[in-house]
This record gives C-alpha cells, structure tokens and sequence, in this order.
C-alpha cells in the first residue's frame, strides 16, 4: 500500500495511452494506484515501474465494475484519471453490452467512488467518436453530438454523467475528446489495431502497408505525450463540467502517413488500397482553441517527430523480441 498522504489513481493504467500518464506522474513525484483487469492493457506496459519508483506505484488488477474495489482504491485520492474502457469501435458494434458494461456503467461506478471518496477532479477520456459522422471540420466543442456507434455513445453518455455529477454531487469533472492519439506502446497486434501501429509494424517488417479506400481520408493525430500533458493541464486547472478536444489541430491523410514512414524508414513501400470500410469517417480535424484557453494546452511533438519516435521504439521492441 502507498504510505504517502497524496496520490492520483489512474484507471486503465497498463494500456498505452494509461501507462504513459502514470510514467508522467511518477516522474513528477507522484504516488500512483493503477486500477487495470489487463484485458487489453499489458503488464509489460508497466515493466520496471515499481523498481524504478519504489513506494509510489501500486497495482490493483481489477474491473472497474467492482465498486468496492474502487472505493477502497480512491479512499483519500487527489485526482482520478479514467483511461480505462473498451476501446474499439467495431468490437462495439459487435457486444454493445458489453461496451455499455464497462464504458458506461463502469465509468458510473467511477465517478459514484470518486464522489464518495471525495477526490478532488475526475479527468475523463473521452472521444472524437462523440463527433460521430458529421462533415463539418474542423470539430468544435459546441458542436452537436452525433455519435454513429455503440462506443461513441458510451462516451457521449460517460460525458454527460461527468456533468450531472459536477452539478448535482459537486465533484469537479473534465472530459478530454482525444482525437488519433499514436505513439510507443501502441498495440499493432491487436485486431482493432489502430493505423499508425499497423503500417509501422508492416513497413518495418518490408511489407507494404494497406490502405481502405483511396488514401486521401485524413485523421488529426496526436502524439501520446501530448496526451499526458493536456490530463496533467486538466487537473491542474480550475475548469469543470465540459469537454474538451485535444488534438493536433491539423489533419494528415493515409497517403501522407505512408510517405513520411518511407522517409524515416529510408523505404520506397507503395500502399496496397483495398475497398474503403463501411462506416469510416472521411475527415477528422479538431478545432483545439477551447483547450488552449481554458486549460493552456498547445501540442508540443510534431507529427513528424513523434512518429520517428513512435518507429524508434518499434524498432527497439523488434531487436528485443529477436533476442
Ligand atoms: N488511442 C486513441 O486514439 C484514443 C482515442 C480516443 C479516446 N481514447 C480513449 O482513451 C482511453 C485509453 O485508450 P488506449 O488507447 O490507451 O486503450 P488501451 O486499450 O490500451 O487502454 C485501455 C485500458 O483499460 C483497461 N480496461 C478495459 N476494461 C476495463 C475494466 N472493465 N476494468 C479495468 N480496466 C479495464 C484495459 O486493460 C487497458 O489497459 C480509453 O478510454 C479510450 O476510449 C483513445
């Protein structure tokens, strides 16, 4: 058990974006309580965290469905991080049960245990999925949501339940709408993989990365540590009880996102294009000017530098893996 007075508890702490934002706290001299059931987080996530950080970091391998479990981790919490969801589009549209389960009733249960245990913000991840399939770009916060799957709905609604609570049980609450958020530790094994960890690991493997449809949608990526800062602004800040893009600010096409990898990779890999996916969103670009206001949050990585650190790291894990 963590002996300090004050400590942040981080929930999905063993998934990517998770993992990174606990690094962040124990960097900063912060305890940390990671509540994770690792079923898609990754104990290798956490490697070499409780050594490097003796006293300040402690595991709990549980479902965020278990309140009892949560109350006893958040008793005397200062700021609670909910990361922790189901986080694929298509596995939702596949068990929207289960997506409702854990993104919707499990983030209630977070937020009735943060409350409870009176901790002081609840920074919500949540997504441009609430954006839905809107055409209006770039997306602005007072835009009318319109989410188009399960999952988008499970975050709009984990939104609204953050408000009502900030209103009614004054438990100050902050949603971030993360758009593409790309970087190390980013499963590309996973069948929901998300475009960035998939063609890298295609490209350094020598294959040629595929492409649904021609190439020329566009995504606002952002790199994970960029992420991490605007959660740090966000409990750092006074601000409460809406939500909040946090985004590049610019938008890349697949086509783009291919020809820098062949430039960091020194490759010349042509896209293999196979029939655009039913339901993908054409363009994604966030307006991040409300973040910038509210909470001072300006990306610091170039997409470009984020993505040499991103193959670095591949790289890194290959060398590894081949022993
Ligand atoms: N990666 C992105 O581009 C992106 C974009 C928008 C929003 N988000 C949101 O950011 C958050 C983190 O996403 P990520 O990309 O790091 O995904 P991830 O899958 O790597 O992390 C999610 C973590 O939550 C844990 N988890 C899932 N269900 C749980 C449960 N019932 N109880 C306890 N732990 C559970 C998983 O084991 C995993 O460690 C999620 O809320 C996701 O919806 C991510």
């Amino acid at each position: 058990m963590i002996v300090k007075e004050t400590f942040d508890v981080v929930t999905g702490g063993a998934g990517f974006i998770g993992s990174h934002l606990c690094r962040a706290l124990l960097r900063r001299g912060r305890s940390v309580r990671i509540v994770d059931d690792f079923s898609t987080g990754k104990w290798e996530n956490l490697a070499d965290l409780q050594q490097q950080y003796p006293g300040q970091c402690e595991i709990s391998q549980q479902d965020i469905h278990c309140l009892e479990g949560l109350r006893k981790i958040f008793d005397r919490a200062d700021t609670v991080y909910h990361q922790a969801a189901m986080t694929s589009v298509q596995k939702s549209t596949e068990d929207p049960l289960a997506c409702n389960r854990v993104n919707v009733e499990g983030t209630l249960k977070v937020l009735v245990a943060a409350r409870d245990a009176g901790v002081k913000k609840m920074i919500f991840a949540t997504s441009t999925a609430v954006y839905g399939d809107s055409e209006v770009i770039p997306k602005r916060e007072e835009m009318k949501a319109h989410p188009i799957s399960p999952y988008g709905v499970s975050k709009y609604v984990g939104e609204l339940y953050c408000r009502i609570f900030s209103e009614i049980y004054h438990l100050p609450t902050l949603g971030l709408r993360y758009f593409n958020v790309f970087g190390p530790h980013q499963d590309p094994e996973s069948e929901y993989a998300a475009v960035i960890p998939r063609f890298i690991s295609r490209m350094l493997a020598g294959e040629r990365p595929i492409i649904f449809g021609d190439g020329e949608q566009s995504r606002d990526f952002v790199f994970v540590e960029d992420v991490v800062w605007a959660n740090l602004l966000a409990a750092q800040s006074e601000v409460q009880r809406i939500s909040l893009n946090i985004a590049y600010g610019q938008r890349i096409t697949l086509n783009q996102l291919a020809e820098i990898l062949n430039q960091i990779l020194g490759q010349k890999l042509e896209p293999i294009y196979q029939s655009a996916r039913i339901g993908d969103v054409r363009h994604s670009e966030a307006d991040i000017s409300q973040a910038r206001k509210l909470i001072g949050f300006k990306p610091d990585t170039s997409f470009q530098e984020g993505l040499r650190q991103t193959v670095e790291w591949f790289q890194k894990r290959a060398l590894t893996a081949r022993g």
